[in-house]
């Protein structure tokens, strides 16, 4: 007969864990002050911003892209062409912009810009980077350049991302002469 009581209450709290999960029982235990429960922890919710000050969303991990979505198609002439280059001309800068350049784009517009790379006996001739029609260009007209190509100048915006662009714009200007 003694048992009974507490059969009984084992069997509601198999109820009430079946029915209701862990969520009620652990939110009644969590309002007593003696248990101290997972409820009580530092918690950054999604799309919190967490530490940020600014209140923008957390930044993706450096060195990770999405996998979803994709970077909008810009118009050369109108969108780019006044865009400011967010990166200063730097000896780290011009360094970067001029292994890549050497790397992806040196096979056309040859070691100094002047359209003298090792393809273009056998291509179509690119413009010489360095005569005045170029460098009158924005920095803005170049990163788009980059970015998407144009006719048959391939875009290289899936290989070169983020400010690695810009390096690469920096090293034409130092081409291009111009400081
Ligand atoms: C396969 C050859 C080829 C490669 C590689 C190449 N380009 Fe070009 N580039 C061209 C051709 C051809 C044009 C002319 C396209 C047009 O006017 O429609 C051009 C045009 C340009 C222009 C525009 C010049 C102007 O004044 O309008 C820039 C800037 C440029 N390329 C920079 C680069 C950079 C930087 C790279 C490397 C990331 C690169 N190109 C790689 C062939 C190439």
């Amino acid at each position: 007969m003694s048992r009974r009581p507490l059969a009984a209450a084992a069997a509601a709290l198999a109820l009430g864990l079946g029915a209701g999960g862990c969520t009620a029982l652990d939110n009644a235990i969590g309002k007593v002050p003696w248990f101290t429960t997972m409820q009580q922890q530092v918690v950054v919710r999604p799309f919190e911003a967490g530490a940020l000050a600014n209140g923008a969303q957390r930044m993706p991990v450096p060195g990770t892209v999405p996998i979803t979505g994709h970077e909008d198609s810009l118009d050369i002439l109108t969108d780019l062409r006044n865009v400011t280059n967010p990166v200063g001309r730097s000896a780290a800068s011009l360094e970067r912009g001029q292994l890549l350049f050497d790397t992806y784009c040196i096979v056309c517009h040859g070691p100094a810009g002047h359209a003298d790379g090792t393809v273009v006996p056998k291509f179509v001739p690119p413009p010489d980077l360095t005569l005045d029609a170029s460098r009158q260009r924005s920095d803005g007209y170049i990163y788009a350049m980059i970015k998407q190509g144009r006719g048959i100048m391939p875009k290289y915006g899936d290989k070169l991302r983020g400010v690695d662009r810009w390096n690469v714009v920096n090293y034409v200007r130092k081409l291009q002469g111009i400081p």
